[in-house]
């Protein structure tokens, strides 16, 4: 793996070598010409300036030269169009053997399907090292965009349509945890580059690269509830993982839906009536947030939640914990 320079970040993909050296190459190029050209044009203004110089005398056409300088480039194009293409077409078509996570993108968080899950984990992705792996994109609602700088990966995430990346980490950033079944390490950060409305700073995911041996026990114990820790605590973890806190607050104010301080046990004016917040309501404002809308909330979309029992029975205690 090679260290960041002062332009790109660490090289962590077997991508980002033959991103940056074709990078590298036409930055020099650039500098190079920019160079030339200005230092010839200021010499000849000071060369050739009015007071030497008042009459113009143009020296007409040369056609030697004229042919030098529209054929020349071409030399260095060809091969910037050579290794560009070459690179774009690697960088698109993933091996076969790629293991596939399906990304959905959606105002304004991350969640990641691993192979046969219908329950997302959101804002955490895990990749096994060494190993190529393709991300299969959606979005829920709006124009995303899904970008890993190490990586040397970023493509938009469309409405309405698949997208995919791939890449194969070189080094591993984290380690499983078995007993606090939890990743832990120094992850890449996983931005979303496109702007997708009031919270999208806030659109991220940790991207933790793990041996062969974590990944699988990551994979066995990623739906497993943790132990001998108190539910509400769980639930606050789940709180922030889940994104939920880009649109509710605890603390009273109201950012995007309603406020949770102090929530449970108030009767609410909602579009199909009075209702008493109990565990029923909050677990249904979960699993189907449109068919109990709280008064003055009407035309705010919350994305339906797909979320295991003990999940749900988490955040519930959270909420309550927050008298
Ligand atoms: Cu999603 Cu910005």
């Amino acid at each position: 793996m090679k260290e960041a320079t002062i332009q790109l970040p660490r090289q962590m993909s077997t991508l980002a070598e033959g991103i940056d050296n074709m990078y590298y190459f036409i930055f020099w190029v650039s500098v190079f010409f920019f160079v030339a050209i200005m230092g010839v044009a200021l010499w000849c203004i000071v060369k050739y300036r009015a007071s030497k110089h008042p009459h113009a005398t143009p020296p007409g056409h040369h056609d030697v030269l004229e042919l030098f300088w529209t054929f020349a480039p071409l030399i260095l194009l060809i091969p910037m169009f050579h290794y560009g293409f070459k690179g774009y077409v690697r960088a698109m078509v993933a091996p076969e053997e790629a293991i596939e996570v399906r990304v959905r993108g959606k105002q304004w968080a991350w969640d990641f399907y691993y192979p046969g899950d219908t329950e997302p984990s959101p804002s955490e992705l895990v990749v096994p090292v060494s190993h190529p792996v393709k991300m299969n994109m959606s979005s829920q609602d709006v124009l995303h965009s899904f970008f890993i700088p190490e990586f040397r990966v970023k493509r938009d995430v469309i409405p309405g349509m698949y997208t995919s990346v791939w890449f194969e980490a070189l080094e591993t950033t984290s380690k499983y945890d078995a007993k606090e079944n939890k990743v832990l390490g120094e992850p890449l950060d996983l931005f979303c580059t496109e702007y997708c409305g009031t919270s999208h700073s806030q659109m991220l995911a940790k991207v933790h690269v793990v041996s062969d041996a974590d990944y699988k026990a990551f994979i066995n114990g990623k739906d497993r509830a943790p132990e001998g820790k108190p539910l509400a605590e769980v639930g606050a973890e789940l709180f922030k993982k889940n994104a939920c806190n880009t649109c509710h607050t605890t603390d009273g104010a109201v950012l995007v839906g309603p406020s949770l301080k102090g929530l449970f046990g108030k009767t609410e004016q909602t579009s199909a009536g009075a209702v008493k917040v109990d565990e029923n309501y909050i677990r249904e404002s979960i699993l189907k947030p449109q068919e109990k809308i709280v008064q003055g909330f009407a035309g705010k979309t919350m994305p339906a939640f797909v979320l295991k029992d003990w999940k749900i029975d988490a955040l519930i205690e959270y909420i309550k914990s927050l008298k």
